[in-house]
This record gives structure tokens, sequence and C-alpha cells, in this order.
């Protein structure tokens, strides 16, 4: 399938983990892809493994580096077609200890970040249109102690991809998110709920980034043209479980 040819697509947090996956299933599909991390080093070297690919230094919690990284985009690729919101962060602390700057920390990544990027398709956005993919969580619905500002931040997001739906129809600009569950990244590994156990994990729980990027280009090309506004679970059905 080469669905995304001739397009061009911003993955954030690409770099690494789920991002690194979903950059590498749009550049299979012919997608011009841009990778947008804070770690630019890291940025730069994956996506010279990529054929067309390039790699910018971005905070996506900085919207005149959102800006500068839109405006690179197309002095590069000429288009802007598919932004790809999955740069995030994830802290731990009880509700007694969060202080408002941790509070922050989190949302202008895990947020402020996907609103920034959705502003940049709403003005460089062509006649064709675009599609979004916010990368949520399963912690949009169901959360474990210590991770207020995250599960917060991810419920908010699905929020903000429901009016970018409708503020986004006339302008023929999809909006949708996924909400993956356990998946194997540094990411899982590294939270301090699961190396405790409060967070159980069952191993066949635990999915591939791969399974994330199947469903990101789908939603993201015209296979999904009439769906908008929708929150889809990539979790093996850990959210179906009582
Ligand atoms: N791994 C999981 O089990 C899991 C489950 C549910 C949701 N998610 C979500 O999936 C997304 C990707 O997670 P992952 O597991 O691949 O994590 P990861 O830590 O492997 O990768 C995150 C990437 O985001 C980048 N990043 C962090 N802050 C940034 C910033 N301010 N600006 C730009 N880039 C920044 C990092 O440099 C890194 O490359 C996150 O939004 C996360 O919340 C992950």
């Amino acid at each position: 399938m080469r669905r995304f040819e001739g397009r061009s697509v911003i993955v954030t947090g690409g770099a690494s983990g789920i991002g690194a996956a979903i950059a590498t299933r749009f550049a299979s599909e012919g997608a011009k892809v841009v990778i947008a991390d804070l770690k630019v080093e890291a940025a730069e070297s994956f996506a010279a493994t990529l054929p067309g690919a390039i790699g910018i230094a971005c905070d996506v919690g900085d919207e005149g580096a959102v800006e500068s990284c839109a405006n690179t985009t197309l002095d590069r690729f000429g288009r802007i077609d598919v932004i790809v919101n999955n740069a995030g962060l994830m802290t731990f602390k009880g509700l007694g200890e969060w202080t408002g700057d941790d509070w922050m920390k989190v949302f202008r990544v895990d947020l402020l970040g996907a609103a920034f990027f959705t502003k940049q398709l709403f003005l460089h956005g062509g006649d064709s249109g675009g599609a979004i993919v916010n990368i949520a969580s399963v912690h949009a619905i169901e959360t474990s102690a210590n991770a207020a500002p995250y599960s917060a931040a991810k419920a908010a997001l699905l929020s903000l991809t429901r009016t970018t739906s409708i503020e986004g129809k006339g302008r023929k600009i999809r909006a949708n998110a996924i909400l993956p569950g356990a998946i194997d990244t540094p990411m899982l590994w590294d939270n301090p709920n699961v190396k405790s156990g409060a967070e159980v994990i069952d191993r066949k729980d635990v999915g591939r980034p791969e399974d994330v990027a199947a469903a990101a280009t789908f939603l993201a090309s015209d296979d999904a043209a009439f769906i908008t506004g929708a929150s889809l679970a990539v979790d093996g059905g850990r959210l179906a479980k009582l």
C-alpha cells in the first residue's frame, strides 16, 4: 500500500518508541516524513534511515518552535497533509505533592503541543484538507494513582480531537484519537507504577509500536475518509475488561 505518495506528514516525538514506528510506516507508504522531536540528534539520525524523511528539533510545548517546524515542512515539502501528535511524557506524584509547574510540565507537552500543531494545519492545510491523529492513552478513560496530570491531559486531548473534527469539517480536516494500551517502549517499562506493581500489566496485554502505527496510518488515510472525531483503543482489549 502506498496511501501517502506525494503527501507530507509531521510526526511529533518521532525519534523513539511509538512515534518511530509511526514514522516508519508512513515512510513505507510513500510519505515525506518530518520527525519533530526534542532530541534533535536522535531525530536526525533516525530520519536518515527512512527514505525522504527529515529530522527537526522541536519542543512541541513551545508555540514558536511549532510554527518554525511547520514553516520548515512547507519549505522542504511544499505542503502539510497529516500531523500525528505523538510526543508525550508522564510524571508521577500523589495529589498532595503536585505543584503548578508539575501540572504545566505535562500539559504543555501532552495537550498544548497537540493544540499548537492543530493550529498550524488550520493555517496551512491545502484545499484538499488534511488529517490529525492524536495519540492519547487508555489513561484518558481509566487510570491509576499518581498520574493525575497525565490522565487529565490525555482526557482533554480527546476533547480537543472532538472540537477539531467539528471546526475542521468545513476545511476537510479530519481528527481522530488513538488510545494505546500498554505498548512495548521505554516509556512503558520506565513507568514507576509498572515497576512497583501498582499498575499490573499482563504480558499478553502488551502491544507493539507497529500496532499503533497501523491504526494511525489507517486513520490518516483516505480509507478513513468518513471517520472523524473518533477515539480508537489499540489496547488488546484492556479497556473492555471488568
Ligand atoms: N508506551 C505506552 O505504553 C503508551 C501507552 C499509552 C499512550 N502512550 C503515548 O504514546 C506516545 C509515545 O509514547 P512512547 O511510549 O513511544 O514514548 P517514548 O518516551 O519512547 O517517546 C516519546 C518521544 O517524545 C519525545 N518528546 C518528549 N517531550 C517532547 C517535547 N516536548 N517535544 C518534542 N518531543 C518530545 C521524546 O524525545 C521521545 O522521542 C506518548 O504520547 C504516550 O503518552 C504510550
